[in-house]
């Protein structure tokens, strides 16, 4: 797990003065880590009942359909405003470095869907709760929320429920 954690590059004031960014796409570009990567998430959930895995635009897609994949699910998207095309739902939400909005296509499940949510990163964890919100509030029952990475001294798995945060590596 070391190998993985060392793969991931700190980037300092980026995007804005004071904040360290964690540059996670020396780990996407690195053939043998993301498989491996891929490998130990997915692990994780093979032999459950999953019926999709939904991805959280844009660095969430590409662990959520990468996932999907290897469980053999369809994947669902959450993106940023606008870019849905059919009836969307949509949560305001704050960031660590300002406020997003995300949607979600209104027919995304079938009820009590079993899903799993995939996202690079666990930050303050304001993206995962609205995004936790959309899918339930579309009555889906949200298995785990599956991140890469977590940067645990921002604390937002509290702002998650109790034992549906999964993180490969911790920082
Ligand atoms: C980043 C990251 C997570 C979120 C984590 O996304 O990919 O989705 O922030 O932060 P939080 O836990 O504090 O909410 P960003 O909005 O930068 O979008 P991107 O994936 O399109 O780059
Ligand atoms: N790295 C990547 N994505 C992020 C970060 C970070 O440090 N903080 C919020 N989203």
């Amino acid at each position: 797990m070391e190998e993985l954690k060392n793969i991931i590059r700190d980037i300092p004031d980026f995007p804005k003065k004071g904040i360290v960014f964690k540059d996670i796409t020396t780990l996407l570009a690195d053939g043998r880590s993301f498989h491996r990567m891929v490998d130990l998430i997915a692990h994780r959930y093979l032999g459950q009942k999953i019926d999709q895995v939904v991805g959280v635009e844009a660095r969430g897609f590409i662990l959520g359909s990468a996932l999907a994949y290897k469980l053999g699910t369809g994947v669902t998207l959450v993106r940023k405003p606008g870019k849905l095309p059919y009836k969307t739902r949509r949560k305001t939400y704050e960031l660590e470095y300002g406020t997003d909005t995300l949607e979600i296509h209104e027919d995304a499940f079938k009820p009590g869907a079993r899903v799993i949510i995939a996202d690079d990163l666990l930050a303050t964890g304001g993206t995962m709760a609205a995004v936790l919100d959309l899918v339930e509030d579309l009555g889906a029952e949200v298995v785990e929320c599956a991140f890469m990475a977590e940067l645990e001294f921002l604390e937002g798995r509290k702002r998650l429920p109790e034992g549906k945060v999964y993180s490969l590596l911790q920082f």
